[in-house]
């Protein structure tokens, strides 16, 4: 990753970087005020070329400017948009693309510099991700940033948030970019076990095949029956001596979706090596919340899966027995997600009792008809809840919008034969997904968030401070969430 200082004076002044302001779509652009002010001269430089260079100030405008002989040699005008976070974090991730030659930079950020400085950070960190499994020449040359703050020893802990919220992002974009040709539910776990170790106050259980079978997770072993890699049940507990709340999140792990005996048609399979995204996601907030050390109980469960197609894959008419004993009829095999994440669910609801609920799944293509491919479709009876995590999503630069979970759905989802049913033909493919797993969540009802984040998982384009690809949906959001409860 790259290497991001916090300094009071500018160190080396190679390649200076000048933030700029939108004033609004009259007004020319104008720079923002900084600790550390840049000489008369070269602010006068700056300030006459905002116009000649027709900078509007938008946030990830970025424009170089050349002084050769010059203290410094380079000036990059950096656009921050109305300078709110995202701004800025659109700015980092900019200018983590465009100093392509330049290996050190040094920015200079306003006097009270906390939310620039998280914003920045985290673009730059996340602007920078690449996954590639061999070689590339494209790769950004940046590798030291300086920060020219005020105060830099009473900025070091917001750093630090930035630093391991973009570290744990880029993990879920390294497991679910990573091809399920490697990625099977074991070699997931095994990853869960690798990053936890060390830690005193994480524990790890994984749970196999015979394990599922003698508690009864029918679900999990139904859809990861007819993979030739088993099945497993990641439970991650970061158990601080200093929590007050408990919070249990679940994430779908289904590492790779062909829809099993209701196989999906060529373009709907081809991306499904990321249908674990929300398990990424999960596992990703967990570890950033112990190497935060909030201070909040967090139990991640991560029922993983290959959803497959052979001879011993389960049917569609199956009815599976979930964990706790509500059964449910599977009239589409591609409907799996629910069925791992009902058992999760459950378990979490008999043996660990949390005070909140929350999971996250690419749970349905619903997700994208109905709001497109940026914004995740979130599901509450809790106002407060839902409106909490929300902002706290609004506030680290991901989107998501609350979904209705609509009484007159409810009977779509009976069965003939068994007490749910999986699938149903009728209503709308997220709500009506969101509906069944609301059955598994007994006595937390009103405690729980269902997220279906399928869309923003990935992104077709890079786009501030998302690359191509994963986007590791979740992790910033629930990371911040979990930093307001404790
Ligand atoms: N993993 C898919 C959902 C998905 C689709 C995620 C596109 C990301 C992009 C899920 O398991 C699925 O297949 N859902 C079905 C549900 C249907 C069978 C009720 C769907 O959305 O079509
Ligand atoms: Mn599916
Ligand atoms: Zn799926």
């Amino acid at each position: 990753m790259l290497a991001i200082r916090l300094v009071s004076e500018p160190a080396r002044l190679d390649t200076l970087v000048l933030p700029v302001r939108r004033e609004g779509s009259d007004a020319p652009a104008t720079l923002v005020p900084t600790a550390s002010p840049p000489t008369e001269e070269v602010r006068a430089e700056a300030t006459a070329l905002i116009p000649a260079a027709r900078l509007t100030g938008d946030a990830g405008e970025a424009r170089e400017h050349l002084r050769p002989g010059g203290t410094p040699e380079r000036l990059v005008l950096l656009g921050v948009g109305d300078g709110d976070e995202q701004g800025w974090r659109s700015a980092g991730a900019a200018l983590a693309r465009a100093a392509r030659d330049e290996t050190h930079v040094t920015v200079v950020l306003p006097d009270d510099g906390a939310v620039a400085l998280r914003g920045l950070a985290e673009g730059l960190l996340l602007g920078s991700y690449r996954f590639r499994l061999t070689e590339a020449g494209d790769a950004p040359a940046l590798a030291e940033v300086d920060l020219v703050v005020s105060d830099p020893d009473g900025l070091a802990p917001t750093l630090d948030a930035a630093r391991t919220t973009a570290a744990m992002t880029r993990l879920a974009r390294d497991l679910t970019n990573t091809p399920s040709s490697v990625k099977n539910p074991a070699w997931f776990a095994a990853q869960v076990e690798a990053a936890a170790t060390g830690h005193p106050d994480l524990h790890l259980r994984v749970r196999g095949p015979e394990e599922l079978a003698a508690e009864g997770f029918g679900g999990i072993l139904a859809v990861g029956g007819g993979s030739a890699s088993g099945p497993r049940l990641v439970e991650l507990d970061w158990r601080p001596a200093d929590a007050r709340t408990h919070v249990v999140l679940v994430g779908k792990g289904i590492t790779f979706d062909t829809g099993g005996i209701s196989i999906k048609p060529v373009p709907a399979m081809k991306l499904m090596r990321k249908d674990m995204a929300g398990a990424a996601a999960v596992v990703a907030a967990t570890l950033g919340a112990a190497a935060l050390r909030l201070p909040v109980r967090v139990t991640t469960l991560a029922p993983l899966a290959e959803n497959m197609v052979s001879g011993s894959a389960y049917r569609p008419g199956d009815v599976v027995r979930h964990y706790g004993g509500l059964t449910s009829e599977s009239t589409n095999s591609d409907a799996e997600g629910r069925l791992v994440l009902a058992d999760a669910m459950a378990y979490a609801v008999h043996e660990l009792q949390p005070d909140l609920l929350v999971d996250l799944a690419t749970l349905t293509g619903a997700n994208a008809v109905a709001l497109g491919k940026r914004h995740a479709a979130l599901y509450s009876e809790n106002d407060q809840l839902a409106a909490d995590l929300l902002a706290a999503i609004d506030e680290a630069g991901e989107r998501a919008w609350r979904m209705p979970l609509p009484a007159d759905y409810v009977e779509y989802l009976g069965s003939d034969i068994a007490d749910l049913h999986s699938s149903p033909a009728r209503g709308a493919g997220s709500v009506v997904a969101a509906l069944f797993l609301r059955e598994f969540t007994g006595e937390l009802r009103d405690r729980w968030v269902h997220v279906d984040m399928s869309a923003p998982s990935w992104s077709d384009d890079t786009h501030a401070e998302l690359t191509k690809g994963a986007t590791g949906w979740g992790v910033r959001g629930l990371l911040r969430w979990l930093a307001t409860l404790g």
